[in-house]
């Protein structure tokens, strides 16, 4: 089977596309014949070298595709249901670009039929990231108000539709008016342009001098000190992303005064229970209510190289799609 890997960090040139052996399954995993991967940001900070990975690598960890074969003590799944999932438990080396994979049975979610294969795997990882920054760190309860940065990236739009979904005031921000555009309607009720407008004098604006219930913060170190004094005593802010450094200064005495909550949240390390949690709703999301994907470019398995050049350069708004056809 083909197999793509990268034996150094660098430059998108440094993964290849190779041969391997095919998968074999252990007594509670399926093969997954691949149809799409789907790329994340971290998929460029790890071939990068701006997180260390063990070498050689495997890339992209959100997949879907159908299951060609299953373990002995497999109880859930069938040759030829449709699954998507995100590699979470394997390494982060151990990525799902290739033309099959292994995988845990618990690991896997069903494609509801009306869904495409690219779209499902698009919503993997930022679905499982925006579910569990909502529901499991920052527990949002209908009537709340929350604000989420970058509306119109993978989980802050995907975090948009789980939280109107669920019944709460929503503002986001956007650097764009194309992205302030998709925020909207993707739910949002309001949207502050990054550029022109100040999200403090915002926040408190739309909120009536109130603040906001919960944050869900996309770039920690640059914006932890505005969140603590839009954030409402007793408050919770989710710390998704930090993708410029992770030293932020935290402002010790805002957290005190407003009695704050500072929640971590990284999907590679979530409990086996939240996974379950959050994929089985998302599954059944994608079959009944408006969960909806954004892919920005597909491409075939084959031009790997140039979907990690998009990747770089983060002008593509919406995933980046690979697809083994
Ligand atoms: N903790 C986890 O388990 C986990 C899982 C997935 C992703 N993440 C991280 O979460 C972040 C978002 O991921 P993604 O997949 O949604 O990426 P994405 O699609 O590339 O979107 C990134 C978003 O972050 C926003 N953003 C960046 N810097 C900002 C700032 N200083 N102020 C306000 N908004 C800012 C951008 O807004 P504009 O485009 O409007 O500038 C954009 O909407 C990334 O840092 C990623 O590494 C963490």
């Amino acid at each position: 089977m083909k197999i793509a890997r990268y034996h150094a960090a660098g430059s998108p040139e440094v993964i290849q596309i190779e041969e391997a052996a095919e998968p074999e399954p252990q007594a509670n995993q399926v093969v997954v014949r691949i149809e799409a991967n789907a790329l994340n940001p971290i998929d460029r900070y790890l071939r990068a070298g701006l997180r260390p990975v063990n070498l050689p690598a495997v890339p992209h960890f959100d997949y879907s595709g159908s299951i060609v074969k299953t373990g002995s003590d497999v109880q859930k799944w069938q040759i030829g249901d449709r699954v998507w999932g995100t590699r979470t438990r394997s390494g982060l080396h151990a990525g799902a670009a290739a033309e099959f994979i292994a995988e845990d049975e618990d690991l896997l979610f069903p494609i509801p039929a009306a869904m495409g294969s690219a779209a499902a795997a698009s919503l993997a990882m930022v679905s499982f990231t925006a579910h569990i920054a909502l529901f499991s760190r920052a527990q949002v309860q209908p009537g709340e108000r929350i604000l989420i940065y970058g509306g119109s990236g993978g989980v802050g739009r995907t975090a948009i539709q789980l939280a109107r979904r669920h019944g709460l005031g929503i503002i986001s921000t956007a650097s764009t008016a194309l992205k302030a555009e998709i925020a909207l309607q993707s739910g949002a009720d309001e949207v502050i342009d990054l550029k022109t407008q100040n999200v403090v004098e915002r926040v408190m604006d739309w909120s009536k001098g109130q603040g906001v219930d919960v944050i869900l913060e996309m770039s920690a170190s640059e914006t932890i000190a505005d969140d603590l004094q839009i954030v409402r005593n007793r408050g919770r802010i989710v710390a998704i992303g930090s993708p410029v450094n992770y030293q932020p200064t935290l402002p010790w005495l805002m957290l005190n005064r407003k009695n704050a909550t500072v929640h971590g949240i990284l999907v590679f390390t979530a409990t086996q229970d939240e996974l379950q949690k959050a994929g089985k709703e998302i599954s059944q999301c994608m079959a009944t209510c408006d969960l909806n994907a954004h892919i920005g470019a597909r491409l075939p398995f084959s031009a790997i190289v140039q979907a990690h050049h998009l990747l770089d350069a983060g002008k593509t708004i919406g995933r980046i799609v690979l697809e083994m056809r």
